[in-house]
């Protein structure tokens, strides 16, 4: 299965995926790296020799144009699924309905609550005892699409948001590369609004502090 990762940042999901790949835990190969800017993530992408490409927005830049643009750099590539591993754009338009139940989306909290792009420090300031990671379809909303899978993660006494972060990163590294591997199988199918499961239908959710560190 062809995949096409989105990043904005860091790429530590972008990293975990390499590494459940190279381990043969997930049959997918990554075919190009895409960023919005210019990320520490491309870095990875380059030493592999994979494609990378930049589609900067721009303050002021006509969103549906960059859509549009993101779109056809994607095509060029010719995905089977789109993965946003720390991509930091809400994506609209041509690209969600070019792609639509073909991009997938890791969040850090238990979605549907703390969308957003500071969902660990919302986690702390309500006080929840329980957070954890989704994966989920993209939608034109933000961080609204169907739940595809969740792992959960306590927070700690002490916690801050930077601490709760990077437990639920290691969540994360584990869950993202299981559901793409699922979708690769077939185990998981991507159908529109809905999806279905064949076969263990708990095989991509994830509990406990005692994930694997992926
Ligand atoms: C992850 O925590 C992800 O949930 C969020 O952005 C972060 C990206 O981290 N959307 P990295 O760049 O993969 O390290």
């Amino acid at each position: 299965m062809r995949l096409v990762v989105l990043v904005s940042g860091r790429g530590s999901n972008l990293a975990a995926l390499w590494k459940a790949i190279d381990e043969g835990r997930c049959s997918a190969e990554v075919v190009a790296v895409v960023a919005d800017r210019d990320a520490p993530a491309l870095e990875q992408a380059s030493s592999r020799g994979v494609a990378t490409a930049i589609v900067p927005l721009r303050r002021g830049d006509d969103r549906e144009a960059w859509n549009v643009a993101l779109k056809e750099c994607v095509e060029a590539h010719r995905p089977d699924l789109v993965v946003l591993a720390g991509f930091m754009r809400v994506l609209g338009g041509a690209f969600v309905q070019r792609y639509r139940s073909r991009i997938v989306n890791v969040h850090p909290a238990l979605l549907p609550s703390f969308p957003g792009a500071h969902g660990p420090a919302d986690a702390i300031a309500a006080g929840v005892r329980l957070s954890g990671c989704t994966v989920h379809l993209v939608d034109e909303g933000v961080d609204t699409g169907p739940i595809l899978a969740q792992a959960a993660v306590r927070v700690l006494p002490g916690d801050d948001a930077a601490s709760l972060h990077a437990r639920i990163q290691r969540a994360e590294h584990a869950l993202l590369p299981a559901v793409v591997h699922a979708v690769a199988t077939g185990a998981l199918e991507l159908d529109g609004p809905t999806w279905r499961t064949h076969g263990d239908d708990d095989g991509v959710i994830l509990f406990g502090p005692d994930l694997p560190s992926g």
